[in-house]
C-alpha cells in the first residue's frame, strides 16, 4: 500500500503529495516540525512534543495551523490510513505559502502543514540497543537558536554525514570542547559513581522530550543525575555514554571516535533506562484518537 501524507487539509499517496515552490518552508527553512513514535496505538509522549511544537511556533511567531485536538485527530488517522503497528510521524508547519520577501508574509498568509509517516522497527531498534552503537565528535557550527525545533538543520546534516562516512551512527556536537549534544539526540554520560551527566536545557540544545522522560525514569530509579556541561574527554573516560530521541529512544554509545567506552559494550545504567522509558513512555503516553 503507498503511504499517504497529509498536506494542507488532504491526505495523499505520497506521490502526490506537493507543496508549492514558494513555501517558506522550501525557501528560508521558516519552519518547525516534530518527530513522534507511535507504537501500537499510542503515541509515545505526545503531550511533550505537541508542547514543544506549540512553543517552537511561538518563539518564531508562526500562527498555529489547527488546534491541538485538530493536530491529535489527523495524526491519529494519519498512523490508521496507513496501516502502521509501529512508525514515525514527522510534522511539518511553515510560514505558508508567498512570493519570496525574507520578511514575515501579510499576516492572513496561513501556516501550511504536511504529515509523513514511515513504519519504525522496534525490535530492530532494540537489537541495536544490545550491540550499542559507534559515534564520532563533530564541531557544533549551529546557531545560537537550537532549541527551537526549525526544520533548518544543515549543520546537523552535514554532521550526520560525516558520522555516516565514519560508519557511525550519530555525531557528538562540540563548541568549546564541550558535547552539547548529538546531531539528532540528546547525550549522556554516566560517571564513576553511576550518576548521569547531560547538558543543561537552554539554547545550546534542543530539549528532548525523550530527555524529559528519561529524567522521569532517572528519578524513578532513584539515579543520580547533574545537568551540567561534560567535556569530549569526560565522555571519553566515562563509565558509559548514551543519546536519546524519539528514534533511538535511550541508545547505549560504545565508542567515541573509535575509542571504547568503558569495556565497549553497553552499560548496566543505560540498558536500564532504556527498559524504564519504554514502560514509562508506553503508560504516559496517550491512545491515539
Ligand atoms: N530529532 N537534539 C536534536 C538536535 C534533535 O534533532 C533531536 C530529535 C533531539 C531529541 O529530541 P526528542 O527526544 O524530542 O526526539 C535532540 C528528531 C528525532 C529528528 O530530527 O529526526
Amino acid at each position: 500500500m503507498a503511504t499517504i501524507a497529509y498536506v494542507n487539509g488532504s491526505f495523499v499517496p505520497i506521490r502526490d503529495a506537493e507543496v508549492p515552490i514558494e513555501d517558506r518552508g522550501y525557501q528560508f527553512a521558516d519552519g518547525i516540525y516534530e518527530v513522534c513514535l507511535y507504537v501500537r496505538g499510542r503515541y509515545l509522549d505526545l503531550d511533550g512534543h505537541l508542547d514543544r511544537m506549540e512553543r517552537s511556533l511561538r518563539e518564531l511567531r508562526i500562527d498555529a495551523p489547527m488546534s491541538r485536538n485538530a493536530l491529535r485527530v489527523v495524526m491519529g488517522q494519519l498512523v490508521r490510513r496507513n496501516r502502521f503497528k509501529t512508525a514515525l510521524v514527522y510534522i511539518q508547519a511553515t510560514r505558508g505559502v508567498a512570493p519570496r520577501n525574507h520578511a514575515f508574509p501579510p499576516a492572513q498568509t496561513p501556516p501550511s502543514l504536511v504529515m509523513t509517516t514511515k513504519p519504525f522497527d522496534l525490535d530492530a531498534s532494540d537489537a541495536i540497543a544490545a550491540k550499542g552503537v559507534g559515534v564520532i565528535t563533530h564541531p557544533d557550527i549551529r546557531w545560537g537558536r537550537v532549541d527551537i525545533k526549525t526544520v533548518s538543520l544543515l549543520p546537523n546534516v552535514l554532521a550526520k554525514q560525516a558520522a555516516k562516512e565514519a560508519n557511525a551512527a550519530e555525531a557528538l556536537l562540540v563548541r568549546d570542547g564541550v558535547v552539547t549534544e548529538g546531531s539528532s539526540s540528546n547525550a549522556w554520560i554516566v560517571d564513576r559513581e553511576g550518576a548521569l551527566i547531560t547538558h543543561p536545557k537552554g539554547r545550546q540544545i534542543l530539549g528532548g522530550i525523550t530527555r524529559e522522560t528519561a529524567l522521569a525514569c532517572a528519578a524513578d530509579l532513584q539515579i543520580t543525575v547533574h545537568e551540567r556541561p561534560f567535556t569530549v574527554a569526560e565522555a571519553k573516560s566515562a563509565a558509559e555514554a548514551f543519546i536519546t530521541s524519539a528514534t533511538n529512544l535511550v541508545t547505549p554509545v560504545v565508542a567515541i571516535d573509535g575509542e571504547a567506552i568503558s569495556a565497549g559494550a553497553p552499560g548496566p545504567v543505560a540498558l536500564r533506562l532504556r527498559e524504564a522509558y519504554k514502560l514509562r513512555a508506553a503508560g504516559v503516553t496517550n491512545r491515539a484518537p
